[in-house]
């Protein structure tokens, strides 16, 4: 069994690699003049189990992953894994109006066509799985995301809205502390209220736990209404952190206490390992 890493998942390549004992195999890769991609494997794998690592964002990825399980493929690697660290697209996950495409079933199935399995990380909504012409499987980080907040003296993890509950509800198990979402209430036509549903923020240290943090606009406003209703420390978690644009500066603006992400998607605030959650697929 040989690991390859792709440029954006350079850091949980070489992690699989320790946590399975399978060597990294060794690539050439450099872009044309003309920004074209080139990749090349310099090992001899025919034969071999191939795990390939790469996160599907931003689309520059997506084109050195098809070229790397082609390259995996023609040096007639006996299977090939896929790890997605984090699905790229994965939004997209049905037609919202009439012309759009399925965007997470259009990648999937081409990333599909080169690969005996597929797995990847808290993608957005699990039903994405079935886009992918093999087997393919997921993994949460949240447990992950929950040992670092243990050290943070978390008196409450939140779900940003309710259909996030889950992974708040998990996160909270782990640490040992309460967990809630927060709700909108309609005042009236110009008001909306958002506070936890149950749970009192006042003078705790809360968590707000996400899949993905993106331009950041869900998180900020959720770190305002906490601290509104009293909250004394906010930490945001997510496992996908894409701090598109200013969305670092949101969160600090609306007075975030601190930013933790994986390294689903390499970046500064990529505090928590996710090799650990993926090792177990190959074992
Ligand atoms: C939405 O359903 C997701 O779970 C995230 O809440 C969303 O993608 C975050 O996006 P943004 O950071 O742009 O508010």
């Amino acid at each position: 069994m040989y690991i390859i890493g792709g440029t954006a998942s350079k850091t949980v390549a070489e992690d699989l690699s320790k946590k399975l004992g399978a060597p990294l195999a060794g690539t050439i890769s450099k872009r044309f003049p003309d920004d074209e991609f080139y990749v090349r494997v310099v090992d001899d794998i025919s034969g071999e189990h191939i795990i390939i690592v790469q996160t599907t964002y931003p689309d520059p990825n997506i084109v050195e992953l098809f070229l790397l399980q082609n390259a995996v493929k023609e040096s007639g690697a006996k299977e090939i894994s896929v790890v997605i660290p984090y699905f790229g697209y994965a939004r997209q996950d049905r037609k919202f109006e009439n012309g759009e495409p399925i965007s997470a079933k259009a990648i999937a199935g081409l990333i599909g066509l080169n690969a005996d399995r597929v797995i990847t990380v808290d993608p957005h909504k699990e039903h994405i799985l079935k886009f992918f012409s093999t087997s393919a499987f997921s993994c949460s980080a949240v447990p992950e995301l929950a040992k670092y907040l243990k050290k943070k003296d978390i008196d409450m993890v939140l779900a940003p809205d309710k259909g996030a509950l889950d992974r708040a509800k998990k996160a909270s198990e782990i640490i040992g502390c309460d967990f809630d979402y927060m709700e909108k209430t309609r005042i009236d036509g110009e008001t909306i209220e958002i506070k936890p549903k149950k749970l009192d923020a006042q003078n705790k240290n809360a968590a707000i736990i996400d899949d993905i943090i993106s331009t950041g606009g869900t998180m900020a406003k959720s770190i305002q209404e906490l601290k509104k209703n009293g909250a004394k420390n906010v930490f945001v978690a997510c496992t996908h952190g894409l701090f598109a644009g200013d969305a670092v500066k949101k969160l600090n603006s609306a007075g975030c206490n601190e930013i933790i992400s994986t390294d689903t998607v390499q970046g500064k605030f990529s505090k928590v390992k996710i090799a650990t959650r993926i090792s177990p697929f190959f074992k």
